[in-house]
């Protein structure tokens, strides 16, 4: 695992979420009232973004079918997918979101 920062909080919409490229991977970042999360930016169903999608506690929709996953966790919700999708371990150190990424 590489403990890297991402971005800085405000460059993330509050109630919103915002991708970033790191260590060869698209990152998405999400901000709700249940705090910040990083997740895969790829649904499990059928490959699309999630950035963009609507976000609520601790969960995000794909904005393209709408199935949703817990950021804790990645686990789907509903019967299109059973894959989760990719979660990462994060923190706010100061004004920077700083992110667990695994290698490779
Ligand atoms: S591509 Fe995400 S739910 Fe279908």
């Amino acid at each position: 695992m590489a403990k890297q920062r991402i971005a800085a909080l405000d460059d993330v919409p509050e109630g919103g979420n915002k991708a970033f490229d790191a260590c060869g991977k698209s990152v998405l970042l999400c901000r709700t009232g249940a705090g910040v999360f990083a997740v895969e930016n790829m649904c499990s169903h059928a490959f699309a973004h999630l950035e963009g999608g609507k976000v609520k506690g601790p969960h995000i929709f794909c904005p393209l079918h709408g199935v949703r996953f817990d950021m804790r966790t990645g686990a789907p919700n509903g019967t299109l997918t059973k894959k989760p999708i990719a979660v990462y371990p994060v923190s706010v150190e100061g004004d920077d979101i700083v992110v667990d990424l695994p290698d490779g």
